[in-house]
This record gives structure tokens, C-alpha cells and sequence, in this order.
């Protein structure tokens, strides 16, 4: 028996909400298919069921496949126990070596990691009013681009804020939705930016966040992005990967721990 073109997109939808755990009904169906024609191209695959066959025959591609469904998502406070690190250690250490920080939050998507850095920074400034800082955020993509630059949010998005923030940077719009306050906006410059071009967006940062980006990448292009990471910090400067991501060989050797399982390093002279 043959299968239509749909069918096949029925096996591989259900496939993917029971191997991937990504349940496909969240996402609008145009989504998900634009996403799948972009494996196959990658893949030399034609149909559905011949994509679907490649994924049972190519585990690895199971990898690739979650990267290019999940490709813009991002949270506020997206692992809680990095931004407690960060909060409570890294940027107070920061400080006390100078009265401003400057932050790059590289692959920021549509803003909630440079807003969640913001809400930090501001809380410390509130505490100690020499203090001050600047955020640059940046990405490819110019569509979630303005949505940061918007910094409007829906009341699902706002799931990881405790009332005190949700109070203190957002104010609530009629229709629903949270605004960030200008206060949190001012900190933050964002501009389009590819992570690919070898330019550093500035330099003499003092900290760069680039988190669940490279994954999309391949082992040159993280290596040659983790030198321009390394020019662009100034001594002693951090750099934060995702929880799932790692330093290659070739550059290890550019950045300490400071703690392995955050994946917090500061730079090596
Ligand atoms: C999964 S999101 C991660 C968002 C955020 N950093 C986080 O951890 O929640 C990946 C982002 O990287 C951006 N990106 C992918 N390739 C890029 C490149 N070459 N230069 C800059 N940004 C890129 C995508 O547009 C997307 O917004």
C-alpha cells in the first residue's frame, strides 16, 4: 500500500511527539513543515516517508531535527540554576573589579535571555546606584529580532517570573499581554549580527551569553566562534554556553571553568 503525502506527515509528526517529546500540535502546521523540508534538503530526502526512514537508519539526524524544530525557542530565566550563578556570583565578581559591565547576549531570539540578564543587572544597580551596565544583544534573524526589540510577551511566556519581576519590570496592557518597562529596555541595544561573520559585535566585554546556539554549527565554526569570543572579553571575562553545549579541543585551552556543569568559563590570558 502506498501512502499519500500526508499520511507520510502523520507518521512523521507522530514519530517526533514520541521520540523527540515535541508535541507537534503546539506549533502551527506550516511551521513544522518548513522545518522538515529544511532536513530534507540536508538529508537528500524527497518524501516524508523517505525522511522518516533516514531518521530510523541516522540517529544522529534525530539531533539535528530537535535543533531545526526548536530552532527560536527561548524562555525567561532559561536554566534557573545558571541565571542563580550569574545573580549571585558572576556578576557581583564582575563588579568588584569595575563600577560597569558590558554584556553580550549573542543569539538572543526574540529577548528573553537579554531581559532576564537586564532584570539581574538592574536589581544590582537598584542596590548600589555606582553601578551601571549595557547589554548588546544580537541575532541573525531580524523577525525575532523586533519582537525583542517590542519586548511585548504573552501571559504563558511569564511562567518563570515571580510577581516581585513580572511587578517591577513589566507593566500589564490591555489586551493581555506584558510590556517590558523602560527601565530594562534602556540597558539593552539590540542589532542584527551574524555569529558566522567573525566580528565581534563589540570589544572589551566584560561577559558574553551565548547560549543554545551552536548547536546548529559545526566543530570549525564553534572553534573559530570561540576565538572571536576569546579577542572580544577582556582578562578575567566570561563566557556562557548552553547547558548542552561544549568547548572543541583546538579551543579548550582558551577558557577556565568556573563551573563545568553551568558551562560558566572565564577567559585565560
Ligand atoms: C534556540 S535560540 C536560543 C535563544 C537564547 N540564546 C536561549 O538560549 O534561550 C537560537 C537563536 O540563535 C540564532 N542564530 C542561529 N544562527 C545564528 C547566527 N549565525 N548568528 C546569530 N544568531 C544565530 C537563531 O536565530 C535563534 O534565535
Amino acid at each position: 500500500m502506498t501512502t499519500t503525502k500526508d499520511d507520510g506527515f502523520s507518521l512523521l509528526k507522530r514519530f517526533i511527539e514520541q521520540t523527540l517529546r515535541i508535541q507537534c500540535s503546539n506549533y502551527k502546521e506550516d511551521y513544522i513543515k518548513r522545518r522538515l523540508l529544511s532536513r530534507m534538503r540536508s538529508t537528500s530526502t524527497t518524501t516524508y516517508e523517505e525522511y522518516l526512514k533516514y531518521l530510523h537508519e541516522h540517529p544522529p539526524e534525530l539531533e539535528n531535527l530537535r535543533n531545526a524544530l526548536t530552532i527560536n525557542v527561548t524562555e525567561f530565566f532559561r536554566d534557573a540554576d545558571v541565571y542563580d550563578l550569574i545573580r549571585k556570583e558572576v556578576l557581583p565578581a564582575l563588579f568588584r573589579g569595575r563600577k560597569t559591565i558590558r554584556i553580550w547576549c549573542a543569539g538572543c531570539s526574540t529577548g528573553e535571555e537579554p531581559y532576564s540578564l537586564a532584570m539581574i543587572l538592574s536589581d544590582l544597580m537598584a542596590a548600589d546606584k555606582t553601578l551601571s551596565g549595557q547589554i548588546f544583544a544580537t541575532d541573525i534573524d531580524e523577525v525575532v529580532l523586533k519582537k525583542a526589540k517590542d519586548g511585548i510577551y504573552p501571559e504563558k511566556s511569564m511562567g518563570k517570573l515571580t510577581d516581585t519581576q513580572i511587578h517591577r519590570h513589566f507593566t500589564k496592557l490591555p489586551d493581555g499581554n506584558y510590556q517590558v518597562k523602560p527601565h530594562l529596555q534602556e540597558l539593552i541595544r539590540f542589532r542584527p549580527h551574524d555569529l558566522m561573520s567573525g566580528q565581534p559585535v563589540s570589544r572589551f566585554l566584560d561577559m558574553i551569553s551565548c547560549r543554545n546556539v551552536t548547536i546548529y554549527f559545526t566543530e570549525k565554526q564553534k572553534d573559530e566562534l570561540a576565538r572571536t569570543f576569546h579577542s572580544a572579553l577582556v582578562p578575567g571575562g566570561i563566557y556562557v554556553m548552553g547547558k548542552t553545549e561544549y568547548l572543541g579541543r583546538e579551543v579548550e585551552g582558551l577558557f577556565s571553568p568556573i563551573n563545568s556543569i553551568q558551562k560558566i568559563y572565564t577567559k585565560k590570558d
